[in-house]
């Protein structure tokens, strides 16, 4: 890292037009190193986006865009139906990276739109629209993560103590992040939150990137191992929780990190509200309930031996490893978005939330 830059000050994912390629913190380096590496080919953005160099939903998104046009860039400008029959095979391959997080199909089916509504451009002129369209994205990602910090704000006070689970902070977007941002906000506004860290097993994002990104940021803040939660509520610590999310459903079934159901279960029996920071960009209502949410299922050795001097479970035994849970609506006291905070029945508040977005795009 260079001397006196501080982690809050590197871009978590931009593009190198130059260069034609996509820039991001390996995040799996994080907090010893700061590397940053640049994307070039289908394959590395494939296993960036995989092996979690860039993760977090909404940075996922800004990563395959960006990603799209620099693989587009390079596409021969032949015709436009070999030029979009070639787009159509990078898009699906970047889609296959990661299932949950529905930010990563929604940025590549916006790019997809640019080509399909200019058919009667040129294929040089259709490259410079997905180059637009990828800045927007991203531009768009900062203002909604703004937004939902101004209506996350309005349900806390100052002194509050906050609990978040894994990392839905600045390092999974492209600034504020989406659960912490009411705490840049409030912190920002002399609101002194206290804010509890779960570690977040067994990628240890919580550990790894949101204690070191508000450490790095002057917020005050605690780390506990997921199993600590239910003792830090029970001693009246929590005034509120907030996480991020992978997809939403129609109904405001949520997933999100693996985890967060329990911290959800838990802050039910000694009331503490648990709130959802969703830009509508996760809000997929193609998707009814929870039950359809495909969970993405992870490697054994995450669980087994990552992180560990040597292994620490027996050879062979059977591991579950799902890298998300879904969060039932019922325990969730809102979903605090761009265009407000949508709140139980989810059915028809989230449909009045998206209506509100074909009205007034952010
Ligand atoms: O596996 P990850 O690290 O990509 O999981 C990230 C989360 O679960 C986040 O809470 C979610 O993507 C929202 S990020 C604003």
């Amino acid at each position: 890292m260079e001397l006196n830059k501080n982690i809050m000050d590197y871009d978590t994912v931009s593009l190198d037009d130059a260069n034609s390629a996509v820039v991001i913190i390996d995040q799996t380096k994080l907090p010893a190193r700061t590397e940053i590496i640049s994307l070039k080919t289908a394959q590395e953005i494939w296993d960036a986006i995989y092996l979690l160099r860039v993760r977090g939903a909404p940075a996922i998104g800004v990563a395959a865009a960006y990603g799209i046009y620099v693989l587009a860039k390079g596409i021969a400008e032949t015709d436009y139906e070999s030029f979009y029959a070639e787009f159509r095979k990078q898009k699906d391959y970047l889609n296959s990276s990661r299932p949950t997080a529905v930010n990563l199909s929604w940025a590549l089916n916006r790019m997809e739109q640019v080509v399909l509504k200019n058919k009667d451009r040129s294929v040089a002129e259709i490259k410079q629209l997905l180059k637009a369209e990828s800045v927007e994205i991203q531009e768009e990602d900062i203002r909604v993560c703004r937004a939902i910090g101004e209506y996350g704000l309005t349900l806390l006070k100052p002194g509050d103590g906050i609990l978040t689970h894994c990392n839905a902070g600045k390092l999974a977007t492209s600034k504020y992040g989406t659960a912490t941002a009411p705490i840049y906000l409030g912190q920002e506004r002399g609101y002194h939150f206290h804010v509890f860290a779960d570690e977040t097993r067994p990628l240890l994002q919580g550990a790894r990137l949101t204690a070191y990104e508000l450490q790095s940021s002057g917020v005050d803040v605690t780390l506990i191992c997921d199993n600590m939660s239910a003792a830090v509520m029970r001693n009246n610590w929590v005034d509120a929780i907030f996480v991020g999310c992978d997809r939403v459903a129609a109904n405001g079934d949520v997933a999100n990190k693996i985890g967060t159901s329990v911290v959800a279960a838990v802050a039910k029996l000694y009331h503490v509200p648990l709130y959802v920071a969703a830009p509508t960009s996760t809000i997929d209502p193609d998707t009814p309930t929870g039950n359809e949410i495909r969970i993405e299922q992870r490697k054994p050795e995450e669980v087994t031996e990552m992180w560990y001097g040597e292994r620490m479970a027996p050879d062979g035994v059977k591991v579950f490893n799902p890298a998300f849970d879904v969060t039932d609506h019922e325990l969730i006291a809102g979903i605090v978005t761009e265009y407000g905070i949508a709140r139980e029945p989810y059915t028809e508040s989230l449909r009045e939330i998206m209506s509100r977005k074909r009205t007034r795009p952010a």
